[in-house]
């Protein structure tokens, strides 16, 4: 993993190598979803790394020992609508307990700003961690104003989990919530005049559900 400030890359070598797939024009989209469910287990298991832990006594058939376990609530997931479901699904696989959030917003075509037409979150996200996923960060708008809508509820632990960013995205992103961490696979190299990364994989929600 490489950590500068607060952007955390995720260089594992099987993350590369799904994410080499995923990027290929000529993955299928059930081979295009299936590898995003897949990488998500990767992503997961290094974005929560660093999870504080707690003693538990248990009994094991051997006898007692002092366990551990994560410390504190319920983890909360927290997916932008839609392709973030496409990373949901898998950290759900490794965390099924997980709170769940969801987030509808799709960008304008022509202003690239996002427009919401869902949100949905637990109550009490006060309390909670917060992971916010969705696989691309672009103009970071849609990211930018998906953690604002969970700091209004009350969320203050947050951290951001994507497969791919544009350096655009990670710097307007950092920006605007200097306090949330941001997991990434990749940080690509620009993002072209309509707002898509490049070279990328194209758009998400369309390999991910065949609706080009
Ligand atoms: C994609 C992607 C992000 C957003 C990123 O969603 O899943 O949510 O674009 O772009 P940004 O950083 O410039 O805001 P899209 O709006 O295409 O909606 P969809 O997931 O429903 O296809
Ligand atoms: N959304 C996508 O799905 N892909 C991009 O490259 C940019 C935004």
């Amino acid at each position: 993993m490489l950590n500068n400030q607060n952007v955390t890359i995720i260089n594992h070598p099987l993350v590369q190598h799904k994410l080499t797939l995923m990027r290929d024009e000529n993955t299928s989209t059930v081979g295009f979803r299936t590898l995003l469910r897949e990488i998500a287990h990767l992503l997961c298991y290094e974005v929560t790394r660093d999870l504080e832990l707690e003693e538990k006594n248990i009994n094991t058939p051997m006898g007692a020992m002092k366990a551990t376990k994560i410390k504190g609530k319920k983890l909360v997931f927290a997916s932008i609508l839609r392709a973030g479901n496409g990373l949901l699904e898998g950290m759900l696989d490794l965390v099924p307990s997980a709170r769940v959030a969801h987030i509808g917003l799709y960008r304008d075509h022509e202003t690239l700003l996002p427009v919401e037409y869902y949100f949905k979150a637990p109550s009490d996200i006060a309390d909670r961690l917060v992971i916010v996923v969705d696989p691309m960060l672009a103009t970071a708008n849609s990211a930018i104003a998906a953690i604002q809508r969970l700091k209004d509820r009350g969320a203050n632990k947050l951290i951001f989990l994507c497969l791919l960013a544009s350096p655009e995205g990670i710097k307007a992103f950092t920006k605007a919530h200097p306090d949330v961490p941001v997991f990434t696979a990749a940080i690509d190299d620009y993002l072209n005049e309509k707002g898509y990364i490049v070279p990328g994989l194209g758009d998400a929600g369309d390999r991910m559900y065949g609706t080009k």
